[in-house]
């Protein structure tokens, strides 16, 4: 294994590429963590999974402002750097790459990557920009780092799907890696957003992995494929989560992310939900065990 030792910080996207187009020319392999940063176990899990696969590791931390609508929390989402900085450095992280934002989108930059129709639907519904936001940054990241492989969160399974698809209609040579979703001890899904839930928001919060379990059980055990069905049942009881606000509850196909009625185990069942003023995501494959 290999010994923490010091991580590289690197700033300026000029100096991260020339770094990765003469590791690459060596041969080596290289493997991106693409992350905004307060990192947690959920981002660690990524990271682990890079270390083991490739012979360097960048992880970067960029808080993105073009996926940020006007009304959200770009400014007040959290930026705990030095402590990223150790939890890369014990995790054997060669480089962070960790750009401001006039290094990113300096003045004049026109280009934007939109993956049509995937972008526009689910969360994409109620964050017009969001994933024209997450489709750029995370080329213009592919196109800095020249990774091999790239590792992201099933948690966000949307922008899984819209990156699997725009490095494949895209021609990237890179490999998209998912990673499962890990979670606290009450089924709550690690995320970053969660330090802005209250601590008895929290413990409702942990009613969300609830409902899926029970989304689950119902397609496995009650053998019910009527999607309809299944999602009025999980809806009841994310209702019961006081001051909960429901964006959308849905069983789509992982893939073209369309509305599935008849469920089938590879189906995901995923939802969206404010509770007070946290946004919160989640989702599960419907097939999983049911626990
Ligand atoms: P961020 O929310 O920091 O997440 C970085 C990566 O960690 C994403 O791939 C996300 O799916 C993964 N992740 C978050 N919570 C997780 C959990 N509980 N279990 C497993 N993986 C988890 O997603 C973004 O940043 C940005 O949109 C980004 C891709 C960096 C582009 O700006």
């Amino acid at each position: 294994m290999k010994m923490p030792t010091e991580v590289k910080i690197i700033r300026s996207p000029r100096s991260m590429q020339d770094i990765c187009l003469k590791l690459r020319a060596r041969g080596k392999t290289v493997g991106l963590v693409p992350t905004m940063g307060a990192l947690h176990a959920g981002h660690m899990s990524l990271i682990a999974r890079a270390r083991r696969e490739n012979d360097v590791v960048v992880v970067s931390i960029f808080v993105n402002p073009v996926q940020f609508g006007p009304s959200e929390d770009y400014l007040k989402y959290p930026r705990p750097f030095s402590i990223d900085t150790g939890l890369c450095r014990a995790a054997g992280v060669d480089m962070l790459f960790a750009p401001g934002a006039a290094a990113m989108y300096p003045k004049g930059h026109k280009t934007f990557v939109n993956v049509e129709e995937m972008s526009n639907v689910l969360c994409g519904a109620s964050r017009p920009g969001h994933f024209r936001g997450v489709a750029t940054v995370v080329s213009k990241l592919f196109n800095i780092v020249l990774p091999s492989k790239a590792y992201f969160g099933e948690k966000d399974f949307q922008q899984l799907a819209v990156i699997k698809k725009m490095a494949r209609d895209l021609n990237m040579p890179v490999k998209i890696v998912p990673c499962p979703t890990v979670r606290e001890s009450s089924g709550l899904a690690l995320s970053s957003r969660n330090s802005y839930l209250s601590p008895s928001e929290r413990g409702q919060a942990a009613k969300i992995s609830q409902a899926l379990s029970l989304g689950r059980r119902l397609f496995h055990k009650n053998k019910i494929t009527n999607s309809a069905r299944i999602i009025s049942s999980v809806t009841a009881v994310l209702k019961t989560i006081p001051g909960v606000r429901i964006g959308y509850v849905k069983i789509c196909d992982p893939a073209t992310l369309e509305d599935i009625h008849t469920a089938h185990a590879r189906a995901i069942l995923a939802l969206a939900l404010h509770i007070g003023n946290t946004r919160l995501i989640d989702n599960s494959i419907l097939g999983d065990v049911v626990n």
